[in-house]
């Protein structure tokens, strides 16, 4: 399978597969969002097929619900199971510190809930999104429809005694609409090229009225698994 793919996806693939060795019978196991996610929900999928894996999944968005019920993976809500032994899911970017950016796909308000419910989060990700420091890859903020002009202004505000080297913001789109995350809300995506203190970023975007959860996650990812475009991979 993998000799087919390209070699950025040959990494997602690798990584994504070694993460599912740490799933054991019995676990309550998140599923994260995005293309490298989407690996790992197949190959979990193989195992509760194969093996008989008996375990509960949480999904982060619809779209990976819909693949895990398609690969036989049957699907509670957060609500049904409160508390996750793990969750396994992608990034944009990872630090020294093991802190991320997260939202590319759009998902980020989920992903963080859903990791925050969880003993362990394992971020899989392609060498490429280990970076000295965060913030080349955009950063993603969920907002309310409601007022949101006033937010980005607000938020612009903000950035102005932060730490960045870019302060550009631009509403994500989906072809001429604006992206509708799952909640039903807006994405801001903020290019600031570096983020001087992601901790003190974190906690001043989520203070401004409108803003319903920014992409950085402190603190919450515990190990990460490396993959290669030759398919080698690092824990
Ligand atoms: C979705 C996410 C994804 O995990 C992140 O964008 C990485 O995606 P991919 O695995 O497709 O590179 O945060 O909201």
């Amino acid at each position: 399978m993998s000799s087919e793919l390209s070699p950025i996806d040959k990494a997602k693939y690798a990584c994504a597969v070694k993460s599912v060795d740490f799933v054991k019978d019995g676990m309550r196991v998140g599923l994260g969002t995005g293309s490298t996610a989407a690996w790992m929900v197949k190959r979990l999928g193989e195992r509760v097929r194969d093996e008989g894996l008996n375990i509960v999944a949480v999904a982060t968005s619809t779209r990976t619900a819909q693949l895990a019920e398609e690969v036989g993976i049957k699907v509670s809500t957060l609500n049904e199971v409160e508390w996750l032994d793990l969750t396994i899911d992608g990034a944009d970017e990872f630090d020294p510190d093991l802190n991320l950016i997260k939202g590319g796909g759009g998902a980020h308000l989920q992903e963080k809930v859903v990791a925050t419910a969880s003993e362990r989060m394992i971020v899989i990700a392609d060498a490429a999104k280990d970076v000295p420091q965060l913030g080349a890859f955009p950063l993603p903020v969920e907002v309310l429809n409601f007022g949101w002009k006033t937010t980005r202004g607000l938020i612009e505000e903000a950035l102005e005694d932060l730490d960045v080297d870019g302060r550009e913001i631009t509403l994500r789109m989906s072809g001429d609409e604006p992206f509708i995350t799952d909640e039903g809300n807006l994405v801001l995506d903020l290019h600031l090229k570096r983020i001087g203190d992601p901790r003190r970023m974190a906690l001043i975007l989520n203070q401004i009225p409108g803003v319903v959860e920014n992409g950085l996650f402190i603190d919450i990812c515990d190990v990460v698994v490396i993959g290669h475009e030759d398919g080698k991979v690092e824990v």
